[in-house]
């Protein structure tokens, strides 16, 4: 356990856009930063840093919360693993109580397999020069390859020795359990007889990353030709590995992608080691596997222009074709080199110079219309059908491209290359255009189908949105307490018996929760009532205001979803349009003393008056199924005074207006 002293040294320290901005690329935008949001897919940033707060909201997707949140949700940490990583980086020495919770959290199966990833991670490198086996076979191998020591030791690369059993052995001598070294895949337990051996024994390694720089699993080169083996083995598939949602190298390219805002994609893993030898630091590598979407997400954290190094052979320009779809459906620009003659990155960087190599793949890089245009034209030559067949398959790439603009563009393009019409090619597009927003249209139709028939009883619905459908008034009584609690504001107060006004100054949080308590007002949104308590108790009882904390680094999800919604959602204007397109009433800037009191009258008389709305909606239904002409009567009382209430809080919001 971490000490609480060290904990609110850690949140001290911690500078929430430095943290995010590691994994994700932020602009400035006002005082806040933007970018986009890593926990689900979009093409125009939603994602908001907010430093004064040290929140992070997602309009998107609603996933919000403060720095250790964020290492939480993005990097699978727990919780003290968070602080962990924020006292490291700030340099703040932590003190930990008691091992003993510690070694619990560890035998959590995710940090299992993280520990032993991390202890063979080491002992693999270590093997590759401290090992006489490890030096004679595995180091001179890589060195065969031309890699040098430094790559080697950056990239962490390492050697399994050629036995059946030696790293198991070691991991167990250490401490690790068996389960997890299977559970990592660095073990296989043989069903039958259950005896446990190395899976990737006799095999240089390569260690698979995160984005932060851990090992999330590994891949094994066999050293010799023979084709009986595989050529590379992977670690499995396991809670913290999934093939499809990595690219191989990021850790380290991360930076330069940024940097550069752009970021080579190759398939093999030795073609991004060799390309970041030489000199080409932001390149990641797909692995062999077919690109996925979740990959895309990945790279579109840093750069917005990919550029595609595959083979030239029929299975790389396959590959190509498909991942520029890919691409260019994700709003991304993708240009593609192929190499000549069988070769791979890895091969023609190390026939040529670091000058030569990086100055091919920059000539080299051609437009995607440039690239399948040359290929299918030599393929088509002189046959009308087969050129059409190239037209529509061209088209088909620039019907990807969201950006309108983009794609008019690309139209013209295409029309000096080809030599056609530029508006018979946009009347094709169009076409395809249609048809796959009709395809689309009905993909979600039978998904909306599906999910209400199967999961969501359209009954159910109705009783989750039923209670608030309109509950700004009540949100916004929330955003007075967390975005003016320590302000103070100047309000009116009634003195004496004779009604006597003078105005007061309070604090902003004690003045609104004592006006709502002395009115017996109760928010319908459970959420707004447990916040609203909160305060209410901590003024009550502690004469203090609860730390915003409390609510964005809640466990409860809605809570912290909801508040750092609202703080970071600081810019009023959602809400001031509502005022003004319902009520015609102007609301300037709120953090200007004298508007600030009056946006805060305001506000609670908008509660007020929909409080009492209600009640009158209630009350006319209420006279209508009246058995007695009594009850009738009195409830029509009611009413009177209800429409009269209503009057003066009209009356009050209008002279606030004035
Ligand atoms: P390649 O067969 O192109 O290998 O596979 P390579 O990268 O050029 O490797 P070298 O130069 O012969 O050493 C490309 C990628 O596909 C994955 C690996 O990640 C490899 O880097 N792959 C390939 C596998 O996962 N398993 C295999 O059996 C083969
Ligand atoms: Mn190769």
């Amino acid at each position: 356990m971490i000490k609480q002293g060290d904990i609110t040294k850690i949140y001290d320290a911690t500078n929430i856009v430095d943290v995010i901005g590691q994994f994700v690329r932020l602009r400035k935008r006002g005082v806040n930063y933007i970018g986009l949001c890593p926990f689900h897919n979009e093409k125009t940033p939603s994602f908001n840093v907010n430093t004064a707060r040290g929140i992070f909201k997602c309009f998107g997707c609603g996933e919000g919360g403060d720095a250790v949140r964020f290492l939480m949700k993005h990097e699978h940490y727990s919780y003290p693993e968070a602080l962990r990583w924020l006292a490291n980086r700030y340099g703040i020495q932590i003190e930990e109580e008691q091992a003993s919770a510690e070694t619990l959290a560890l035998q959590n199966e995710r940090d299992a397999i993280f520990h032993v990833n991390e202890f063979a991670q080491k002992y693999f490198a270590d093997l590759l020069f401290n090992d006489e086996e490890g030096r004679s076979i595995g180091l001179s191998y890589f060195k065969e390859r031309e890699l040098t020591e430094e790559t080697i030791r950056l990239w962490g690369l390492g050697y399994c020795k050629d036995s059946w059993t030696d790293f198991t052995d070691n991991a167990i001598k250490q401490g690790y359990t068996t389960e997890s070294l299977v559970k990592a895949g660095l073990t296989i337990e043989k069903e039958d007889t259950k005896k446990h051996y190395d899976r990737f024994r006799g095999r240089v390694i390569f260690p698979i990353y995160s984005v932060s720089g851990r090992p999330l699993g590994f891949t094994g080169r066999v050293l010799t030709s023979d084709k009986t083996k595989a050529k590379y083995v992977n670690s499995p598939e396991s809670i913290v590995y999934s093939k499809g949602k990595v690219l191989f190298g990021l850790s380290l390219a991360k930076s330069h992608i940024a940097k550069e805002d752009l970021c080579y994609l190759v398939e093999g893993n030795m073609d991004a080691v060799m390309m970041s030898q030489q000199g080409v630091k932001n390149v990641v590598a797909t692995s062999g596997t077919a690109l996925t979407e979740e990959q895309i997400r990945l790279l579109k954290r840093y750069t917005n222009n990919v550029t595609v190094l595959y083979d030239g052979d029929a299975a790389g320009i396959h590959a190509a074709f498909r991942a520029i779809d890919m691409f260019l459906s994700q709003g991304l620009k993708v240009k593609i080199v192929l190499f000549p003659d069988n070769d791979d990155p890895d091969s023609f960087a190390r026939k040529h110079t670091q000058d030569e190599f990086q100055q091919y793949i920059k000539e080299q890089a051609h437009d995607f219309i440039i690239f399948k245009t040359d290929l299918l034209l030599a393929d088509a030559q002189d046959d009308p059908i087969k050129k059409a067949a190239l037209v529509k398959e061209i088209l088909v790439s620039i019907s990807k491209i969201p950006d309108t603009i983009e794609r008019a563009a690309y139209i013209q393009k295409c029309s000096s290359i080809l030599q056609m019409k530029e508006d018979m090619l946009a009347k094709e597009l169009v076409k395809i255009l249609r048809i796959a927003s009709y395809k689309q249209y009905k993909t979600e139709q039978q998904q909306e189908e599906h999910t209400f028939t199967e999961n969501e009883p359209s009954a159910k619905l109705k009783d989750i949105e039923e209670p608030y459908p309109d509950d700004w008034q009540e949100r916004s009584i929330i955003e007075l307490l967390l975005n003016y609690s320590n302000t103070t504001t100047r309000q009116n107060v009634i003195v004496d018996e004779q009604g006597t006004i003078e105005q007061q100054r309070f604090m902003t949080a004690a003045y609104v929760v004592s006006d709502l308590i002395n009115e017996g007002i109760k928010f319908d949104n459970p959420v707004w009532q447990v916040i609203f308590e909160i305060y209410h108790e901590y003024i009550a009882n502690h004469n203090t205001l609860p730390d915003i904390k409390i609510f964005t680094s809640s466990e409860n999800e809605t809570l912290r979803k909801e508040t750092t919604a609202i703080l970071v959602d600081s810019d009023k204007y959602e809400l001031s349009s509502q005022w003004q397109g319902k009520y015609n009433i102007n609301i300037p800037d709120r953090f200007y003393p004298d508007i600030v009191d009056s946006h805060i009258k305001q506000t609670l008389l908008y509660l007020k008056w929909h409080k009492l709305e209600q009640r009158r909606t209630k009350l006319l239904a209420d006279i209508k199924a009246a058995s007695s002409e009594e009850q009738t009567i009195s409830l029509l009382e009611e009413l009177n005074l209800l429409t009269e209430g209503l009057r003066i809080l009209r009356r009050e919001l209008h002279n606030i207006a004035k």
